[in-house]
């Protein structure tokens, strides 16, 4: 009942030379039209992407609480999706570290995204200081209880599950690590959402997902698709993780 979503996230990375790997990643969304295949181009790309490939979805690395004001170099949902996105990445560990994006801004701003009739991808995730010391599960926690909001629909809602001692490391948690993470943000959805909210809404994991490893971590029950970085720059890269997930 929920349909795999493949995200990738170029961060700040690419041109409009970079617009040509989107021809093959088309190609793969058509051959498998039960993945959702979205990319996520740094702002100045979205409107070249929208152009140049109707069958993927484009989407933003991230977006504004506010819809208009004294906010230099903010961009606001409205304007996003005049650019083409039809959704945008919140509170990922990037953003959450180097601008100190605190859970309730976070909240804010998939709210904004929502309201303006995109879909939000929440990010959560512990440090590998907090895995250590055996926090990873309520500090997760803690961070959809404060992040997700609360009248959030499954068709709005997305939730991505990135460790940050995984991203562009090259390492990833144990299966096992995995399954009980994403077992749990399901639990505390439902709390939060309801039942029938929570087992619709889309639960991505993300931190170092390649060729190699997708095919086992999208075999895990609450795991229904991918936020990849590195390996969503290229077709090369890609295309094997949105074939893993057909
Ligand atoms: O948004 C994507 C994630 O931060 C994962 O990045 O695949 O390069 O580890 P990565």
């Amino acid at each position: 009942m929920r349909r795999t979503l493949i995200a990738g996230n170029w961060k700040m990375n690419g041109s409009r030379a970079a617009l040509a790997e989107l021809a093959g990643m088309a190609a793969a969304a058509a051959e498998h039209p039960g993945v959702d295949v979205v990319v996520c181009p740094p702002a100045t790309l979205i409107a070249a992407a929208r152009d140049a490939r109707s069958d993927v979805i484009i989407g933003a690395q991230d977006c504004h609480a506010a819809a208009a004001g004294p906010y230099t170099g903010c961009l606001s949902a409205a304007m996003l999706i005049e650019a083409g996105a039809t959704l945008s990445i919140v509170g990922h560990s990037e953003r959450r570290t180097g601008q100190h994006e605190t859970d309730a801004e976070v909240r804010a701003k998939a709210i904004a995204v929502m309201a303006a009739g995109m879909t939000a991808i929440v990010c959560v995730g512990e440090t590998e200081a907090q895995r250590d010391a055996g926090d990873a599960m309520p500090v997760v926690a803690a961070q959809v209880a404060g992040s997700v909001p609360d009248d959030a629909t499954a068709d709005r809602l997305v939730v991505a599950y990135e460790p940050l001692w995984a991203i562009g490391t090259g390492r990833v948690p144990s299966i096992a690590d995995v399954t009980e993470m994403h077992a749990m943000i399901r639990t505390r959805l439902s709390a939060k959402l309801g039942a029938e909210t929570a087992a619709a809404v889309r639960i991505l994991y993300g931190g170092s997902m390649n060729a190699g490893n997708a095919a086992a971590l999208l075999a895990v029950a609450d795991v229904d698709g991918g936020l990849v970085g590195g390996a969503s720059l290229t077709a090369d890269a890609f295309v094997p993780i949105i074939r893993a997930a057909a």
